[in-house]
């Protein structure tokens, strides 16, 4: 897409344009460079994987276009990066047809169903041996995007094959897919694309983090994700999920008058080159062309042993005869072409039968029932117990306790049951009755009327106590290592630890006497609960389990205040200021801070020694970082990445998301990787060690 030249010429003018942005110099006649340059680092970004510049860098350049825009809408184009964000809810998205049929693959499942394709193939076309471009099968939703004249007009899920949504406003959010591509270049006027429309499985994982801190179920899968972001309304709440497109098939093309065919268009592995040059994700890294069908099956065996180191999910490959003359000979049937076939992985599925259901109390008393199978291996783990989330999740599976479950674990998702299969039903399952009581203490259960999840509201319920402790010292919140869940159990039992603050008055006396607590185990644990005192209050936020509050609101908390207790003076109103905290996550911690019990234990455990004072935020202004980049990258030895970005930031830094001579520290963990050799050829980066990082903070 951009020649070695290009690419140096463009990363000029990008310093060019930040050095004249950081003196206020920029004006309208820099609009076009300006938006040269965003687009050109939006595609090393999003296509390349690859940056030249810094997000912080990037962000300031976006701004300056973005100001200038504003300030001149006639010289706004839609193709400009800052339009992608269409500020309007969508009422409601349109059918539209395509212009060919979004056809089926026929499937295969192992090395005979492909060599029977080959076969099939090879006597329709008459040939000993054809040429296979063989690609990954992408799970995620389809799409179907028209370009005309070098502009992106339509965007459009599958639907039924013939005719399907117009959701071009959610297509414009997904950065991976430009705005404008240049076909002319190859002769084109119009072109219709298809693609896959991806959740990466670390923002899959982040977004369900999400769901579950509002006690929401998460959603089985990227693809569930993924088709489900495309139909959300609010084209700024799909940008924030960060979709990502792979563009794969060419389905139709006209031609501008007078121009000769370009020969990329001849055959699939052409058509793969061209949509990369055009700006595309199209996955020419990832595909190979082959020629006679054993090839081909080495080939998709080789990708499938990779499957789970791919940052997205994958569910098979894709075989397509490669040239487009022999596809044309071939043709298809109404379902599938003839010329292509799918190559399906072996399903993370099983079925298994549902012998019971437990009931378990979670800290905020919510009751969730548990399925309990009969222990199924899937994709090398042994599942044995899968949550069910609520009770509605039981009547719309249609669950019954006997019945055959099928149960998929997608990558590093978690299990879940996909669905019952009432056809092997035999009369003797039986319906699954919730309680109406606690299982632990027998209060009444209660259900809010705009909740899924039913509670226990007896605050001093064991399950809810001994929860709210392991929540407290788990490791994103309090990180007392060596307590653990079985101990706390154990502790809870015989008397030694009845609350919060009883973890810093633990009769170690009394433990010490306990079969498996020789005196080396207590002193680590004794250690683990001293350093715990330290942590800053964002994780004792976090420890302290507030319904709707997870790590990001307790940052958001933490960044408030100088000192935890005085969250008991906020308002609602004064809540709802601070960002990203809506009325539900208000109202809950106003409620919590409103509670004397709950400020009583906040006391208690100042008393006992833990910080309460926010010490970062004295520094916030200056600070000892002040005007220094920095980028982490390895495992660190003692500090969480989270936790260490948060200390540059608290202490006037800068963090960086690239190497690039802007950057000032590399702070290098164990098993640095690339950006650690990339970082060591650039001479003003200084490498440095956590605790050569630490010193800077302290100095
Ligand atoms: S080609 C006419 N290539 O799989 C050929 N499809 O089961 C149409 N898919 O609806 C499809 N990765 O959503 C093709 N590399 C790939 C694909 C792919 C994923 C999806 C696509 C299609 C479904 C068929």
């Amino acid at each position: 897409m951009y020649s070695p030249d290009q690419t140096k010429a463009i990363q000029k003018l990008t310093t060019g344009l930040m050095e004249k942005n950081a003196q206020g110099h920029i004006t309208e006649k820099d609009i076009d460079t300006l938006r040269e340059v965003l687009r050109f680092h939006e595609h090393r970004y999003y296509i390349m994987n690859d940056p030249l510049i810094a997000d912080y860098e990037y962000d300031q350049l976006y701004k300056a276009l973005d100001k200038l825009e504003q300030a001149n809408p006639a010289l706004r184009t839609s193709d400009s990066p800052t339009q992608r964000v269409a500020k309007e809810l969508t009422k409601e998205f349109p059918t539209v047809s395509h212009l060919v049929p979004m056809l089926s693959l026929d499937n295969s499942y192992n090395a005979d169903d492909l060599i029977d394709f080959d076969r099939r193939a090879r006597e329709l076309t008459r040939t000993n041996e054809l040429e296979y471009c063989v690609e990954p099968k992408f799970d995620g939703a389809s799409i179907s995007l028209i370009y005309e004249k070098d502009m992106l007009v339509r965007g459009a899920t599958r639907g039924n094959g013939v005719q399907g949504d117009d959701i071009t406003t959610n297509i414009r959010q997904i950065r991976s897919i430009p705005l404008r591509a240049n076909i002319s270049k190859y002769g084109l006027e119009q072109i219709e694309i298809r693609g896959e429309v991806l959740m990466s499985k670390q923002n899959f994982k982040k977004y369900n983090d999400q769901l579950a801190e509002q006690n929401l179920p998460p959603l089985a899968n990227p693809r569930n994700a993924a088709a489900g972001t495309l139909r959300i309304k609010d084209p700024k709440e799909v940008s924030k999920r960060n979709l990502e497109a792979f563009l794969y098939q060419v389905s139709h093309y006209t031609q501008l008058p007078n121009e000769i065919l370009d020969n990329s268009l001849e055959s699939h592995s052409g058509c793969l080159n061209m949509l990369w040059e055009l700006g595309f994700r199209s996955p020419v890294k990832e595909k190979k062309v082959l020629k006679g069908i054993q090839a081909v099956i080495e080939y998709c065996h080789e990708f499938e042993s990779q499957r789970d180191d791919l940052p997205y999910e994958i569910d098979g490959m894709v075989i397509k005869v490669n040239d487009i003359h022999q596809q044309e000979q071939l043709g298809m049937t109404t379902h599938h072409p003839r010329w292509a076939i799918a190559y399906k992985f072996k399903a993370r599925q099983a079925t298994s039968k549902l012998k019971a259901v437990e009931f378990q109390v979670g800290r905020t008393g919510s009751v969730t029932p548990v399925a309990k199978i009969d222990p199924v291996p899937i994709g090398g783990v042994t599942v044995g117990s899968i949550s069910l989330f609520n009770e509605e999740v039981i009547r719309d599976k249609d669950l019954m306790i006997g019945d055959t479950v099928l149960v998929e674990r997608a990558g590093d998702v978690i299990p879940y049951i996909v669905k019952s299969l009432p056809e092997l039903r035999n009369g003797g399952e039986k319906k699954i009755e919730f309680p109406t009581h606690c299982p632990v203490c027998g209060d009444k259960l209660e259900k809010p009327e705009e909740e899924a999840v039913w509670r226990c509201s007896n605050i001093n319920c064991e399950a809810q106590v001994v929860e709210r402790i392991i929540h407290f010292t788990s490791k994103d919140a309090m990180d007392i290592r060596g307590l653990g869940e079985a101990n706390i159990r154990k502790f809870y039992t015989l008397g030694f630890l009845k609350d919060v603050p009883g973890i810093y008055q633990l009769p170690f006396d009394k433990i010490g006497t306990l079969e498996g607590f020789g005196k080396k185990s207590i002193t680590n644990l004794q250690t683990a609960i001293e350093n715990s005192k330290a942590q800053p209050i964002h994780r004792l936020i976090f420890a302290l389990g507030i319904r709707y509050v997870g790590e990001t609101t307790a940052k958001t908390l933490a960044h408030a205040v100088k000192h935890l207790l005085e969250l008991k003076d906020y308002s609602l109103e004064d809540l709802l200021k601070l960002e990203d905290i809506g009325p539900k996550v208000a109202g809950s911690v106003h409620q919590f801070f409103h509670n004397w019990d709950n400020i009583e234990t906040l006391q208690k455990l100042e008393a006992l020694g833990l910080k309460l004072k926010n010490d970062k935020r004295d520094l916030s202004t200056g600070g000892n970082l002040s005007g220094q980049t920095f980028l982490f990258t390895g495992t660190l030895p003692t500090l969480k990445r989270s936790d260490a970005e948060a200390m540059v930031e608290a202490n006037g830094g800068k963090l960086l998301s690239s190497v690039s001579a802007n950057l000032n520290y590399l702070v290098a963990g164990e098993e640095a990787g690339s950006k650690l050799e990339k970082a060591k050829k650039i001479t003003s980066i200084k490498i440095i060690t956590e605790a050569e990082f630490l010193s800077l903070i302290h100095h």
